[in-house]
């Protein structure tokens, strides 16, 4: 059973970041790139969600799944972002054990949301490319919309158990967390609770929310990289892998890096790597989507030049 004990109310009550570890001098420098980041991150994405709203022929899931993904990933960036910003510009870096756990189970939710996400969106590609025949009656507005429906409830009841578990430890000290945000396994580190049953708990989780929703996208992609290959037209190959080389980016990304950081095995040394690759995966990715988005897929492209077309002329005309 879990080891819950009073503990916890003489014991620690906050915890201390010890950020990226870098020199001092680079503070000002490393606001301000991740100032910028969190700018582009955030008006990228918002830019996404208007796009798919003002543009009737992106109302079909693709762009309803993108919509989504632009929004949890302004969440996820939210969630990180403005605290370590804070601390670079000089704040005091500790957090209360009460807001780190808040602060793990909005950024671990919108992981589980995302990795949902991107598995239907894999799958929407997958009938779209190898069932096409099949793919209004497997894919329509409703089916879009209970998959993300899905994805929304799955990501924060996975979280909310584990959070719920969390919360059941005794913190004794010391309270030093080495890394820019909560994250599972520095909190796990730190608490004097056996963590066995929730060791267990949180492997069957992972596998339920996080590697089968992975096997579904793995095996979407190879099922598509099949037929896209079996085309015999350079043309028509070149069609269909334009539909879904987008996501095909940020699903690489998205997942290398996750695994890199999960798989790392915990020694000083790789700590620090470890870092640099969280900031891939929690900074970056959510940087990459409406990049990848907005400067390759011809669609959204289109419908980006439509929109500014639109309001060039309203307010020239105003
Ligand atoms: C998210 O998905 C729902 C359901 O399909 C859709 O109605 C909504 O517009 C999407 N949100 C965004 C921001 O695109």
């Amino acid at each position: 059973m879990l080891h819950i004990d009073n503990r916890n109310e003489t014991g620690i009550t906050k915890f201390l970041f010890l950020g990226l570890g870098n020199p001092i001098e680079l503070q000002p420098f490393l606001f301000l790139l991740f100032l910028v980041i969190y700018l582009v991150t955030s008006i990228g994405n918002i830019i996404i969600i208007i796009l798919v709203a003002a543009n009737q022929h992106l109302h079909i899931p693709m762009y309803f799944f993108l919509g989504n993904l632009s929004c949890v990933e302004i969440f996820y960036s939210s969630t990180i972002l403005p605290k370590m910003l804070a601390d670079l510009l000089g704040g005091d870096r500790t957090i209360t054990v009460r807001n780190c756990l808040f602060q793990y189970y909005l950024f671990g939710s919108c992981v589980g949301v995302e990795t949902f996400l991107l598995a239907a969106m894999s799958y929407d590609r997958y009938l779209a490319i190898c069932r096409p025949l099949f793919y209004t009656s497997l894919m329509n507005k409703e089916i879009c919309f209970q998959l993300i429906a899905v994805a929304w409830i799955n990501g924060f009841m996975a979280n909310s158990i584990i959070v719920f578990l969390i919360a059941q430890f005794s913190f004794c000290g010391p309270n030093v967390i080495d890394h820019y945000f909560c994250d599972l396994s520095p909190l796990k580190k730190l608490s004097c609770s056996d963590p066995s049953l929730f060791e267990l708990i949180v492997l069957l989780l992972s596998f339920i929310f996080t590697i089968a929703p992975f096997f579904l996208t793995f095996s979407s992609y190879i099922c598509i990289i099949g037929s896209i290959i079996k085309i015999q037209s350079i043309i028509g190959r070149r069609k269909a892998f334009s539909t879904c080389s987008s996501h095909l980016m940020v699903v690489c990304l998205f997942y290398s890096t996750l695994i890199i950081v999960y798989i790392l095995p915990d020694t000083p040394t790789l700590r620090h790597l470890n870092k640099i690759f969280s900031i891939f995966y929690t900074i970056l990715t959510p940087l990459a989507n409406p990049l990848i988005y907005t400067l390759r897929n011809k669609e959204v492209h289109q419908a980006l030049r439509r929109t500014v077309d639109k309001l060039r002329t309203f307010f020239e005309g105003s």
